[in-house]
């Protein structure tokens, strides 16, 4: 595996062996080769939600196929749409454009259209959340969701060779109530799911509304992590980790305004699932230039680059590594910055059963890893049980106008 990294991030059966070991032909890297070798690397996406792939052009094809009419002429007027000026002004518009989704066929072929797009990126295994709370809210069944889901992530590992595993989020904007009743929708698919996170409006949903829901899913065995720091203030962060006693952080880049903060994450290993492209687009940071990546790692944290809702901000794994690392200078020769620090960047990981570094191109490791795909496991215990721990404007109701109406 290029640069021979190992880290502990992902809730893989891996995690006894999970000590950085960083290769030295890291620092002979030019900084002009750095693209390819990022596109080529292999990669853990830990921080998307599914949801947030819905390309344009799959909700319209998903509109017509459901009769949702939806509030744009043409694929360009939607796409037009997605200016955003913070979190709140993107979820009001996801929310809607997940409203096309009905069947469990359509759950699917989000899920799919995503596995293929990551396969192509060299993901080789990616945990993805969904958020049943705005399917069920419209009269979609639990077992629609997490079927649809699920049937694609089995096809990913027999057809792709990616492995792929769910996260089911609660919605912080809603109370905690609704989320125990979700979990009790969710729990006969139990065995579909690794773990749950929290997600949706931040500012004003601090991680303690749900300190009983998380407690529960942690006596179920349910890995954990909630999105925290992205607007957020580093208390959100804190009450993450001491009060829902999550593995991994969402986001976090709030963080580097607590000292104490950094050192608890850097002492504790706690990786943060940083989503650059995100950040840009929704105005956390001017400019990508700006954004503090490369003083998390520098920080000692483990931060990872994922892409959150890629069909929104404009670029999946790949674009997410090659925008940043170019406009944030993370190569060998940036002030301050070390081998190690964009190593550990790199989230690169290699799942059981995934391609080794082998010197192939991008497309012929893909084509290698088709080879390889693993069949499903016959007779494999609940998920959320196989894998082990890694060691470890806000509205007060669904936003207005979140629906798409079915025509
Ligand atoms: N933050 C919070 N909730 C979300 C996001 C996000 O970036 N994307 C989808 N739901
Ligand atoms: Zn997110």
């Amino acid at each position: 595996m290029l640069c021979g990294i190992t880290t502990q991030q992902q809730f893989a059966p891996t995690m006894t062996d999970f000590r950085p070991t960083y290769d030295k032909s890291f620092d002979r890297i030019a900084a002009d080769r750095l693209p390819a070798l990022l596109r080529a690397m292999p990669k853990a996406e830990l921080h998307m939600h599914i949801e947030g792939s819905l390309e344009p052009e799959l909700i319209f094809a998903l509109a017509q196929r459901n009769g949702v009419s939806i509030p744009y002429a043409s694929v360009e007027e939607l796409r037009k749409a997605y200016a955003f000026t913070n979190l709140q002004s993107f979820l009001d518009i996801y929310y809607a454009g997940a409203s096309v989704l009905l069947k469990e066929q359509d759950f699917y072929d989000m899920a799919w259209a995503y596995l293929e797009r990551a396969a192509a990126d060299n993901v080789v295994h990616t945990e993805m959340f969904f958020d049943p709370q705005t399917h069920t809210a419209r009269g979609v069944p639990m077992e629609t969701v997490v079927n649809g889901l699920h049937r694609a992530c089995t096809d990913a590992r027999s057809k792709l060779g990616v492995s792929a595993a769910l996260i089911l989020c609660f919605l912080r904007h809603l109370s905690e109530e609704d989320a125990f009743e979700t979990l009790e929708q969710a729990l006969p698919y139990r065995d579909k799911f690794i773990g749950v996170g929290l997600d949706s409006s931040e500012v004003g949903h601090p991680p303690e509304k749900f300190a009983r829901v998380f407690a529960r899913c942690r006596e179920l065995g349910f890995h954990l992590v909630a999105h925290a720091g992205e607007e957020g203030p580093p208390e959100y962060v804190w009450s993450a980790l001491d009060v829902l006693k999550v593995e991994r952080v969402d986001h976090g880049v709030q963080s580097t305004k607590d000292p104490e903060l950094m050192k608890r994450l850097a002492k504790d290993r706690i990786p943060l699932t940083v989503c650059p492209l995100s950040n840009l687009k929704l105005c956390v940071f001017p400019d990508l230039s700006k954004h503090n990546l490369g003083a998390l790692l520098d920080a000692g944290l483990v931060a990872t680059v994922n892409s959150d809702d890629p069909a929104y901000f404009g670029g999946y794994m790949n674009q997410n590594f090659t925008e940043t690392f170019a406009a944030t200078g993370l190569t060998r020769n940036r002030p301050g910055s070390s081998r190690r620090t964009v190593s550990r960047a790199a989230s690169s990981t290699r799942p059981p059963g995934a391609p080794t570094s082998s010197g192939s191109t991008p497309s012929s490791r893909a084509s290698d890893r088709r080879r390889r795909a693993a069949p499903p496991a016959a007779a494999s215990p609940p998920a959320h049980r196989r894998w082990l721990p890694a060691t470890p404007s806000a509205s007060p109701a669904a936003p207005a106008g979140a629906e798409w109406r079915r025509a």
